[in-house]
């Protein structure tokens, strides 16, 4: 993968955790597998108690926020894990990080934070190039689209008919749609939001499809209540926290902590060292494969992983579907999906996969 100008590509993860949880259903004799990204799926799969959580990543500087957030619930408080990371206020962070945190650190950990000290004086969940986008979005856009009354206003939702009407006429507007699609463009989000290998097998007009998305969530009577878009839009979480942050979460998260083991590497490497991986949250990895290695990690998933009981992952823009490509091992969960697609918060994706082996397949 190329050097990213961010060091880090998200400092939240970016794939409603909610869902994750209802598709997986971990339980005590589960074995999980997760991409790491930040963290925050992984151990909200780790709260419901499953046996184990395996985390991916092939990105090293994720991996060591994922250490970081692991080390903040082993020894911090609730306040101070939200002060620490960025929830809430703190001119505190150093302090706790080089007293506290630091010491429960890998060696290589400990370089990386000390190195990037000024991510953690700034709360680290505000701190990843999709965040920074994010950023941009509010300062340079959302101003000109619409005032602070105007967003107040959504977010209070929920949105009566003429509000609903008055957000039709102003997405048709043609100044709106064309600085919207120039935010929204592929050139924008490759050096301001998203890694441009994760664009590598995207074939369509990004700009139109991400508009189309925007407007679904605008006119969604349900989106004042969207805690992760809410994000976007102020810069912090107002409304509602994202799972693991959340106070009934914690000591959950943190009595499991020993369950939890990070690995610098591939996911397609981790079905083959953990053989009894009985649920997968692969997040949007299949995106940039080409088919060839989609199905190559199919094949490898069918067989490795024989006790496998299902697999979530998003498609962001492109088609990748195991159950599409290899039909006589793995089968779709038609009803669960669609059931779940349809509260899915995070509103640029184009579907949400759950898929388990196909029923013959199942090991007694
Ligand atoms: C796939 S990205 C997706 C995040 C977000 N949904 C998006 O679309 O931008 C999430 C994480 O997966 C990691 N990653 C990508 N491919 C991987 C693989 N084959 N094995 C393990 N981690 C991988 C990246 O380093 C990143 O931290």
């Amino acid at each position: 993968m190329l050097m990213p100008k961010k060091l880090l590509l998200y400092t939240n993860c970016w794939e409603d955790a909610d869902m994750l949880l209802a598709a997986l259903d971990p339980g005590p004799d589960d074995r999980v597998l997760s991409i790491g990204s930040a963290g925050d799926n992984s151990f909200s799969l780790l709260s419901k108690g499953p046996a184990s959580v395996v985390v991916y990543d092939t990105w090293l500087p994720q991996l060591h926020l994922v250490e970081l957030k692991k080390a903040v619930f082993q020894v911090l408080d609730y306040e101070a894990f939200l002060a620490f990371l960025g929830f809430t206020e703190s001119t505190q962070r150093m302090a706790v990080f080089r007293e506290k945190i630091k010491p429960l650190l890998p060696q290589e950990a400990q370089v990386f934070w000390e190195r990037n000290a000024e991510l953690l004086r700034r709360g680290v969940i505000h701190c990843g190039k999709l965040e920074h986008y994010f950023g941009l979005f509010r300062r340079f856009v959302l101003p000109i689209v619409a005032s602070k009354k105007d967003v107040a206003h959504f977010y209070a939702g929920p949105p009566s008919e003429a509000d609903l009407a008055e957000y039709r006429r102003r997405l048709a507007k043609p100044f709106f749609h064309w600085l919207l699609k120039i935010f929204l463009s592929e050139p924008l989000l490759k050096a301001t939001g998203r890694q441009p290998v994760f664009f590598n097998e995207v074939k369509i007009n990004l700009s139109e499809y991400l508009f189309e998305k925007f407007a679904g969530f605008i006119l969604n009577p349900e989106s004042h209540k969207n805690h992760y878009m809410y994000y976007a839009t102020f810069g912090h979480f107002g409304k509602g926290l994202p799972h693991y942050a959340r106070p009934e979460n914690f000591e959950a998260i943190r009595s499991n902590l020993d369950r939890m083991t990070l690995r610098h590497g591939r996911l397609e490497d981790g079905l083959v060292a953990e053989q009894n991986a009985t649920l997968i949250n692969a997040s949007d990895i299949f995106e940039y494969l080409p088919m060839t290695d989609f199905k190559a990690f199919g094949e490898r998933l069918a067989a490795h992983c024989p006790r496998l009981r299902r697999i979530a992952y998003w498609n962001f823009v492109v088609d990748r579907v195991l159950s599409e490509v290899q039909p006589s091992h793995f089968q779709w969960e038609t009803d669960l999906t669609t059931k779940l697609s349809a509260k899915d918060k995070i509103y640029f994706y184009k579907r949400f996969v759950v898929e388990g082996p196909t029923r013959s397949e199942v090991s007694p």
